[in-house]
């Protein structure tokens, strides 16, 4: 199969989450599967992909859009990229997403409308690449959400041309690509997709509800928010859109790379260790402190977060039951960074007790891994959760997870007070402060039987979380698609 994968994220070029991941991941995976796989990415400010260089195309202005470029560059992992760059439009300092204040560019509608209109473009006989069309385009979240819109429109304009068939993927709901609906002329929405049928959102543009609405299937990253979304709680005004495309909406759980994240491995750790040799473990741990200021200290507990700082992530769970943790002598880490309230009142906690707490606020893949590897155990009290990446990562150093159950969470981790022959972490009764003071206590109790916490290491650490099992699954969603690409077709003939 031809795969255009589109994203506006891939590790390790460009990563502000998960996507970052799952855009390396999947994809290699999918061409280890023997296809042929294009990642379609902005060509973002410094960004430096090496690998064998083929030759640029050039694409025609249209609508609101300058001319542009598409430079495949064919990398290690045997996927290509493509790497999409136009005058302005995404060389600039700051991020993906925002600009260096970490304020939204004004112009994110036509900087990631132009993406999702390329994709769209390569699933067509229009295909600016030479003789490469894409079977299935496979959008990511809402900056690739208009692309199943645009291929919509083709089999429109063109019943008789064949189309790529498209899937959506939501990483996260939350983010709903939301933009006043005068931006649908310069984007070209035809009229009578401009209601809400089609990409209205409260009176505005979603770009997310395009993909939901005009996507071939839809997939989210695990099969518990595939369920979640569907319901109030956690659909966010979209439960009634998913409930009415629920046969063609599934959940299938990410995986994670073992070239990047195995700590028999790992390059950016100090010392390496695997599942029968714990050593170099317990020296990461102290390398860990070392490194932060912490109390140089085997018998304190070392609690870690890795994560954006965000109320999605239940930081303030946390703050609220530091008092307790620390009066017990345990110690936390924090990477991360986001919301300046919670910013600020984690800076505050490690100002007041530099032995016990540590702030890191930016982004540090290397401080990611030591911790990861360093910790006695991993929080993430998430509000939500689609997924979750380090629950699984921090499995697999030897890190049990303490989960709220939610998401991913709970389809990743088993709850060793319920399950003690084959728990990996626990599981809070509920995404609030007493189900994490709960969660806390039953850990620390365990972490002082170091047989008990030595099995649930073991467990967490003998767990598949491969790529593999998952690839295969998006496989049957790009061929269920193309068949629904096909009927669609048929309607519009
Ligand atoms: P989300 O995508 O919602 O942020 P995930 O758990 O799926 O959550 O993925 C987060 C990814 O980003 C993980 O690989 C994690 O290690 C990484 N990460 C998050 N914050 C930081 C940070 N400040 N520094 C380094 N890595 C980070
Ligand atoms: C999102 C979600 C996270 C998920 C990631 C990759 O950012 O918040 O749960 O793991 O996407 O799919």
């Amino acid at each position: 199969m031809n795969i255009l994968f589109a994203t506006p994220e891939c590790a390790p070029y460009v990563k502000t989450g998960g996507l970052g991941d799952v855009s390396a991941a999947l994809p290699a995976t999918l061409a280890s599967l023997g296809h042929d796989v294009h990642v379609l990415m902005p060509a973002y400010q410094g960004m430096k992909v090496a690998g064998e260089m083929g030759e640029g195309v050039d694409l025609a202005p249209w609508g609101p859009w300058p001319a542009a470029q598409l430079v495949p560059v064919k990398v290690g992992s045997g996927v290509t990229m493509l790497l999409l760059t136009c005058a302005g439009l995404y060389q600039r300092p700051g991020g993906p997403y925002v600009d260096a204040s970490g304020r939204d560019y004004h112009d994110n509608a036509l900087r990631f409308g132009l993406l999702a209109r390329v994709a769209a473009l390569v699933g067509t006989p229009h295909s600016p690449l030479r003789g490469w069309v894409a079977d299935v385009v496979h959008a990511n979240d809402w900056p690739c959400g208009l692309a199943p819109l645009y291929l919509a429109q083709s089999r429109l304009v063109s019943p008789h041309e064949p189309t790529a068939a498209s899937v959506l993927t939501i990483h996260n709901l939350a983010f709903q690509g939301t933009f006043d609906m005068a931006t649908a002329d310069p984007l070209g929405i035809p009229g009578h997709w401009r209601g809400i049928d089609g990409v209205e959102f409260w009176g505005q543009l979603s770009m997310l509800k395009a993909g939901i609405q005009f996507a071939d299937a839809v997939t989210t990253v695990s099969p518990t928010y595939a369920r979640e979304i569907q319901a109030p709680e956690h659909g966010i005004g979209f439960d009634g859109i998913l409930r009415a495309r629920s046969s063609r909406l599934s959940g299938i759980l990410n995986g994670i790379d073992p070239k990047v994240w195995d700590p028999a491995k790992d390059v950016l750790l100090p010392h390496r260790f695997s599942r029968g040799r714990l050593k170099g473990k317990a020296a990461c741990k102290a390398a860990l402190q070392a490194r932060l200021g912490l109390q140089l200290e085997a018998g304190a507990m070392l609690f870690a977060v890795v994560s954006r700082i965000t109320p999605q992530k239940g930081i303030d769970l946390v703050l609220e039951n530091l008092p307790q943790l620390l009066s017990s002598g345990a110690q936390l880490v924090v990477l991360g960074q986001g919301d300046p309230a919670l910013q600020q009142a984690l800076r505050d906690a490690a100002a007041q007790h530099p032995k016990q707490v540590a702030v890191t606020l930016g982004f540090d893949e290397g401080l990611a891994h030591l911790i990861e590897a360093g910790a006695d155990a991993f929080l993430m009290p998430s509000r939500f959760e689609p997924c979750g990446l380090n629950q699984m990562y921090s499995q697999a150093y030897g890190t049990p997870p303490i989960v709220a159950p939610v998401g991913g969470l709970l389809d990743s981790v088993t709850d060793a007070s319920a399950d003690p022959e084959n728990g990996t972490g626990f599981v809070m009764a509920g995404a609030h402060g007493e189900g994490l003071a709960d969660a806390l206590e039953r850990a620390q109790r365990a972490w002082r039987e170091p047989k008990q916490w030595k099995r649930i290491q073991a467990n967490g650490m003998a767990r598949h979380f491969g790529w593999e099992d998952s690839a295969r699954r998006y496989l049957e969603v790009y061929r269920a698609a193309a068949i629904e690409a096909g009927r669609g077709i048929a309607a519009a003939l």
